[in-house]
């Protein structure tokens, strides 16, 4: 007699099945109880954050292959899908037949202690996908990857990969990591004593990108609209809840858009994707609102519908200043000139106006060279968007497109101009008005999935002192 083979199924798809039916299905245990007579296991395979219950009748047969499973075994059970009498799930698998993939041995799955915390998941960043709450994290990471493409795609962007190692420090703050193939226990000098560079595998000192900004620049003044989307890296020593060394970025650039322009679609952005994560991964939402933080989906929807706030930077230190006046307390000065810290940012957003803020116009000493400067000759067109528990989500500004005063900001912050020149050709020739921003991929993360530490919203944290795998 010839059985008609059965094809494995996702625990998703299943559990979207009616009874009645003959299945396979393939994932780890993430539970396993029971009574004398039936074991129940609950098996999930990362397809949706919901598990599927295998119902085990407890036999000579089946207790042997029962004592073998555990929390975090890999099975593959055949058997009948049945509704379930049991709350929580319409099916479930009465098995058949149980195959044992791979066992877990109990007294050191790393997975089994009671300590579930961040902290703890963290030192075991190996094994924390199997974990609900990471599965919900990567799946809402896939998710939104996806959807950033999707919304730029279909305005027409154009998808530019820009250069991971490269000689430009596009935001002149020297937080560059350097690539070298130089020995380091034998490092070539040239005639002043400094390492000879014209040795290196590239002839010239590179480092990894802080941005692609730059050579998104190039693309736009070309192609109209494009958008990079990457990883980025960052040498900074900030050991805080919302800096990684390697993150990843979206930065669209786009000629022709002036600073409100790029604010318009800074702020539709924004809200397309977390309307799309609402919209298309709401059982992993829900279950991190539910798990973590029952604020979390009231905050999302409350982006979609609000306004965001559009400040210039001189107004945001006034509110600041009126706040400590009014006895408030912080914990850095508040002056014109500064940069915001995050508690300030915070103010503004989660206190004073209660939504997104857009900080504009910021001194020109404390941004990048490249922003457009304004009439006033102290402030450049910035734009930083400021989110609830998150703080700066997106920096951007409109760019200066005049050669003359460029070249002035870039010999008045002393940066070497020779590294450069292929980037002043952009204002040399057709020089056009251009904006465009970058967003923080997993400050967006942090967001959406409400986790409170930057560290747990990317695979492979790297950060000071910390590049596991
Ligand atoms: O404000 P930043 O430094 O801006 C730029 O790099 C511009 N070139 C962007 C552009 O106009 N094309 O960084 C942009 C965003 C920040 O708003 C923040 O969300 C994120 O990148 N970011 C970080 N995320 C995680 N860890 C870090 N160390 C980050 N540094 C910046
Ligand atoms: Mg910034």
């Amino acid at each position: 007699m010839s059985q008609k083979e059965i094809i494995r199924t996702k625990v998703k798809d299943l559990l979207a099945m009616s009874a009645g039916q003959d299945v396979l299905a393939k994932g780890w245990v993430r539970t396993k109880r029971g009574n004398k007579e039936i074991a129940f296991i609950a098996l999930n395979d990362g397809s949706t954050i919901k598990n599927i219950q295998i119902v085990v009748d407890k036999t000579p047969e089946t207790e042997p292959i029962l004592a073998r499973i555990s929390t975090g075994a890999c099975i593959a059970v055949k058997g009948s899908l049945v509704e379930s009498i049991g709350s929580g799930q319409a099916v479930e698998i009465k098995a058949n037949e149980i195959e044992i993939y791979g066992e877990s041995d109990p007294m050191r799955y790393p997975l089994q202690k009671k300590d579930t915390s961040f902290e703890y998941l963290r030192t075991v960043a190996h094994m924390r996908p199997r974990t609900n709450t990471f599965g919900a994290i990567y799946r809402l990471r896939s998710q939104m990857a996806f959807a950033i493409h999707e919304y730029f795609h279909s305005r027409g962007f154009v998808y530019l990969n820009t250069p991971l190692i490269t000689e430009s420090d596009a935001e002149g703050a020297g937080q560059m990591f350097q690539v070298t193939t130089l020995d380091l226990n034998n490092v070539p000098k040239n005639k002043k004593g400094l390492p000879d560079y014209s040795k290196d595998f590239f002839g010239k000192m590179t480092s990894l990108t802080v941005s692609g900004q730059l050579e998104g620049e190039l693309g736009a003044t070309a192609v109209g609209e494009i958008y990079t989307f990457g990883p980025t890296f960052r040498a900074e020593n900030s050991n805080t809840p919302r800096h990684l060394a390697e993150f990843w970025m979206i930065e669209p650039e786009m000629a022709f858009y002036d600073i409100k322009d790029n604010m318009d679609l800074a702020e539709d952005f924004i809200k397309s994707l977390v309307k799309y994560a609402l919209d298309n991964c709401r059982d992993d939402i829900q279950f991190l609102n539910d798990r973590y933080d029952d604020t979390l989906i009231a905050r999302l929807e409350g982006v979609i519908d609000t306004e965001f706030v559009r400040l210039p930077y001189t107004e945001g230190i006034n509110i600041l200043k009126d706040a400590i006046a009014h006895g408030h307390q912080f914990e850095y000065p508040v002056d014109w000139g500064t940069d915001l810290q995050s508690e300030h940012e915070r103010y503004l957003v989660e206190e004073h106006f209660k939504k997104p803020v857009i900080l504009t116009d910021y001194p020109k000493d404390i941004k990048a060279f490249y922003m457009k400067q304004n009439d006033d000759g102290k402030t450049v067109r910035a734009m930083d968007v400021l989110f609830p528990k998150i703080g700066e989500i997106i920096g951007g500004s409109e760019r200066e497109a005049d050669l003359k005063k460029l070249e002035g900001r870039i010999d008045e912050l002393h940066m070497k101009r020779d590294n450069l020149e292929w980037y002043l050709d952009t204002r040399r020739f057709g020089s056009c008005p251009h904006s465009g921003f970058g967003l923080g991929f997993e400050r967006l993360l942090l967001f959406v999935t409400g986790m409170q530490n930057i560290r747990d919203v990317i695979p492979f944290p790297r950060t000071p002192k910390n590049a596991e795998f």
